[in-house]
């Protein structure tokens, strides 16, 4: 039986695999971490990570080959294949700060796999690293190997939160990088035939290492790039009355263009995006390609403008201050259907309102008071001046409150934002919260997610991303 470990049994880790055991019956898959909260929450009912579908799986599976376990050095030892599954994030300090990957996690998975290892592996690079980071894992294998032979694999996931299991299960195509030797060909081989068990043979691309690596660094950029360019386009549609909704219609009908991934809103967030792109524009500036590396840095920036233009939209709306008035925010997570918080436009967005002194009232079906509130108080992390951590003031939080439904979180608000596109908020009962809000009541809609038209019947004062401006708001100068 072929045994599987993988190492980071995070949001890639723990779903990658129960799909693994689940397609694959006769290999063993065993997650390990070195979080001991973690490793029980996956081996109970309350899995750590919301994901649809995830829960049947990892049911179906675990205690017959699929198993979790924090004996991180046992499992490395006795397996076969191991993927490295494990966080890269920015690094905050030192050399690349703001910028590059961090990857102290990567090496001392590493270093441990050289220390336990008492048989041939294949490696495989699961976490998203940057371009020739198998060459480092290979030195720091291959000069404590003991003997003992490496074969490093980019095996990047392409999985989106969300919707992991049915990426998964589906996947548009799966990528295997390795070494263009024999041995490296084999490699590639064993790993190829753990995915055709269920992904057909023309959707597994082979490469060779650097490339596999580079294109999840690729792929990433240009999914936020759309995202960038749409948002761009979104304030040129506010400015002009154009309609950003059909706008993307009309341009994603060319095929060459594609209808996917044309949506506007306050803007991209995730643990990836932005990390990757930082970590693209480092390595493009290694390389002295300044040009090159300024083309993907306005991604990002035209993302921090969005977020801020959004704040700055609901302040001007709100007679220039919305200093003491209780403002409803629907929807914390980066995206619908996941409890993931990383990067998510909302703490951006929630900082810039209690920079002015709001009186937050937060509701999100997935995300707990606790994790918000951990997200609202870290130091902001400004990628562009990683030196100067901006603080948050400690007084701050204390304007913050959690509701556990929409209804009362919108009770005698002033406002109402949007910062999550969860499938509940286009069937709320806008008028029962219009009447309970005081009044203007203000809706402002970083998802496009409510009936504009039918809003504004209602009674309130509505902004949605892109959208041609309510009256009221053409009276109101923003701040560009
Ligand atoms: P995560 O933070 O959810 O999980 C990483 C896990 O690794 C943590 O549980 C941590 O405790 C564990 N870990 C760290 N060092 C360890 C060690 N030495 N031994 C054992 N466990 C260790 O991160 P996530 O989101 O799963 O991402 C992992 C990698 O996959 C990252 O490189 C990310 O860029 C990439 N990725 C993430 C996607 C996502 O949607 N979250 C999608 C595709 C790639």
């Amino acid at each position: 039986m072929v045994k599987i470990c993988c190492i980071g049994a995070g949001y890639v880790g723990g779903p990658t695999m129960a799909v693994i055991a689940s397609k694959c019956p006769t290999i063993e898959v065993v997650v390990v971490d070195i979080s001991v909260s973690k490793i029980l929450a996956w081996n109970s009912d309350q899995l750590p990570i919301y994901e649809p579908g995830l829960d049947d799986v990892v049911k179906q599976c675990r205690g017959k080959n699929l198993f979790f376990s924090t004996n991180v050095e046992r499992h490395v030892s006795e397996a076969d294949i191991i993927f490295v599954s494990v966080n890269t994030p920015t690094k905050t300090r030192g050399l690349g700060a703001g910028k590059a990957a961090d990857l102290t996690y990567w090496e001392s998975a590493a270093r441990m796999i050289a220390d336990v290892s008492k048989s041939d592996k294949i490696v495989v690079e699961k976490s998203t690293v940057p371009v020739k980071t198998a060459e480092a894992i290979e030195k720091i294998l291959i000069h404590n190997s003991k003997g003992i032979k490496y074969q490093i694999l980019s095996n990047p996931e392409f999985l989106a939160e969300g919707t992991a299991i049915k990426d998964l299960f589906n996947p548009d195509r799966v990528l295997i990088g390795g070494r263009e030797t024999p041995d490296g060909l084999k490699a590639v081989q064993a790993l190829k035939s753990v995915y055709a068990q269920w992904v057909p043979e023309e959707r597994i691309i082979t490469t060779n290492l650097w490339s596999a690596e580079l294109s999840k660094l690729a792929a990433n950029a240009f999914l936020a790039q759309r995202i960038s360019s749409i948002n761009a386009m979104s304030a040129l549609c506010e400015a002009t009355g154009a309609d950003v909704s059909q706008v993307s219609h009309a341009i994603g009908t060319d095929t060459r263009i594609g209808p996917k991934f044309l949506n506007a809103s306050v803007g991209f967030g995730g643990s990836c995006f932005q990390k990757d792109i930082l970590n693209l524009i480092y390595i493009c500036e290694c390389n002295g390609l300044n040009q090159a590396a300024s083309y993907w840095k306005q991604v990002i920036k035209v993302n921090d403008y969005q977020k801020n233009r959004f704040v700055n939209r609901v302040v001007s709306s709100m007679f220039n201050t919305v200093s003491g008035k209780k403002i409803a925010i629907l929807g914390f997570a980066f995206k619908k259907d996941t409890g993931d918080t990383r990067e998510t436009p909302a703490i951006s967005v929630c900082q810039g309102l209690l920079g002015d002194k709001a009186k937050l009232s937060i509701y999100d079906p997935q995300v707990t008071e606790d994790q918000i509130q951990r997200d609202l108080s870290m130091n902001k992390f400004d990628w562009d001046h990683p030196i100067h951590l901006q603080p948050v003031s400690p007084t701050a939080a204390k304007e913050v409150s959690f509701a556990w439904d929409p209804y009362e979180a919108t009770k005698d608000a002033h406002a109402v934002c949007i910062l999550t596109e969860w499938d509940e908020f286009k069937t709320l009962d806008f008028q029962r919260i219009f009447e309970q809000m005081q009044k203007p009541a203000f809706v402002f809609d970083g998802r496009n997610v409510v009936d504009v038209q039918r809003l504004r019947e209602i009674g309130f004062i509505v902004y949605s991303i892109g959208k041609p401006l309510d009256p009221w708001l053409k009276d109101m100068p923003v701040m560009a």
